[in-house]
């Protein structure tokens, strides 16, 4: 048996929905308790499949993690393994990420190469490199990679190509247990990032410029337990926001700092939509026709490409033909052809995809085959005429987190169900 998602579209969404912790912030903020043997409590960490890896993940590593609600309290007195299998890095890529606090606190660590997905190639060769320059030894076997700092780490000068958000996060974490001055430029910028530096220095480390693309970090020879609450998931929200300009509605979304957007909300605004900004939360309201626009992901403060997929959905009804252009990854543009399912007009030609507004979406089964295009083609199921299936769920539940009752409450109309028992009567144990 299979879940999949009925949606029933054409209501306009209206109403209030409040974001949770952001996924995004929550995964190197968990990982990055393995720098200690303190206790760290963090609290708004959505219940999610990937947050729940994570937490398996370190429980592997010698972690006591318990949970009270949306609260997760970890300690890891001491490192009892240094390897992450091919299994918990494939399942979760952010798992990568514990090379840094097992290499500074534990000085050696075996952890499986993440590999590609769907999305692009997704290379971590900027992680190893700032890895080498902070006297880290390390080669590559059978698909591991095995790496090793018989003296510890030190601090290092280290210039980033390309500001990597999963590279940027791992620097941070191995030069906060590493003492000494560390300077890292060239550093991804988005709010996640500002998150786990908080956090370490809440730990005991002193790191200045986060947020910025030059970062520096006074690491210590030990860092101690803290508690944090994560940053709202602004990725979500833009889905939500998305969500009620595509079916003609109005949605605020609550418990997000607007800055957390970058070019975002410009975008909104450059299609038409009414937008407006509290201290902790954005509405947007459609008040006439969807234009069309031409943009481009980028890292942060420009548009993420975490939600290029549901904004191509919301493009898709615009009066005209839009562009745009993803820099981030090569691949990502699967939802393309589910899109076209439901009636969309969608060329890709290389890294750019040209939209041609259409009048109107019709309902269909699709399937969502990553976490962005799984929201990216329920929000076109909530645009469209009639009723759609959306399959492969578990993507979606990587990342949103109360899907439906969160929908439901802004008037969608939208159930999860379970593949028809009978369509398996035959096929055995
Ligand atoms: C993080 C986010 C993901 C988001 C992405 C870009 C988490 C858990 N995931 O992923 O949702 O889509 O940022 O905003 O926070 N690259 C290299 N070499 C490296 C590392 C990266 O070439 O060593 C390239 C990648 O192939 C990709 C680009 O840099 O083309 C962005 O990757 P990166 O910023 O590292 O993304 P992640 O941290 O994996």
């Amino acid at each position: 048996m299979s879940e999949f998602i009925e949606i029933i579209g054409g209501t306009p969404l209206q109403g209030r929905v409040t974001v949770g912790g952001a996924k995004n912030a929550a995964l190197p903020l968990l990982i990055s308790t393995l720098l200690t043997g303190e206790e760290c409590s963090l609290s708004n960490v959505p219940n999610l499949t990937d947050t729940s890896l994570v937490i398996h993940l370190l429980e592997q590593f010698g972690a006591e993690a318990s949970y009270d609600g949306n609260t997760v309290v970890v300690r890891t007195p001491r490192l009892v393994a240094t390897e992450a299998s091919y299994s918990l890095v494939k399942a979760l890529r952010a798992s990568f990420w514990v090379l840094a606090p097992l290499l500074a606190r534990g000085r050696a660590a075996r952890v499986a190469l993440p590999g590609g997905d769907l999305i692009g190639a997704r290379p971590v060769d900027l992680h190893l490199e700032g890895l080498v320059k902070m006297g880290a030894d390390i080669s590559l076997k059978h698909g591991v990679v095995y790496a090793t700092a018989e003296h510890g780490l030190r601090p290092a000068m280290i210039d980033l190509r390309f500001p990597s958000v999963g590279a940027t996060h791992q620097l941070i974490m191995a030069a906060s247990l590493t003492p000494g001055v560390t300077v890292i430029k060239g550093c991804a910028r988005e709010p996640e990032i500002i998150a786990l530096a908080n956090f370490l220095n809440g730990m005991g480390a002193d790191i200045q410029g986060a947020g910025g693309s030059i970062v520096e970090i006074r690491g210590r020879s030990e860092l101690s337990g803290t508690s944090a609450n994560l940053i709202g998931d602004r990725i979500e929200a833009g889905t939500y926001l998305l969500a009620g300009a595509m079916t003609g509605g109005n949605v605020t979304v609550d418990g997000i700092d607007p800055m957390f957007f970058g070019s975002f909300l410009e975008i909104l605004t450059s299609m038409g939509l009414e937008v407006s900004c509290g201290e902790t939360s954005v509405s947007v309201r459609r008040n006439g026709p969807l234009r069309p626009v031409h943009v481009k992901t980028a890292p942060f403060p420009g548009l993420a490409t975490d939600l290029q997929a549901p904004l191509m959905a919301a493009l898709t009804l615009a009066e005209g033909t839009s562009t745009i252009e993803e820099t981030v990854y090569e691949g990502r543009f699967g939802h393309a052809s589910e899109l076209a399912r439901l009636g969309a007009n969608i060329k890709i030609a290389e890294r750019v995809v040209t939209i041609e507004g259409v009048q109107k979406l019709t309902g269909a089964p699709v399937d969502g085959l990553d976490i962005r295009a799984a929201a990216c083609l329920a929000l076109a199921a909530l645009a469209a005429e009639g009723t759609s299936e959306l399959h492969e769920v578990h993507h979606l539940r990587r990342g949103y987190e109360h899907f439906e009752r969160k929908m439901s409450e802004l008037g969608a109309r939208l159930w999860s169900r379970i593949s028809d028992p009978e369509d398996f009567i035959f096929a055995g144990c």
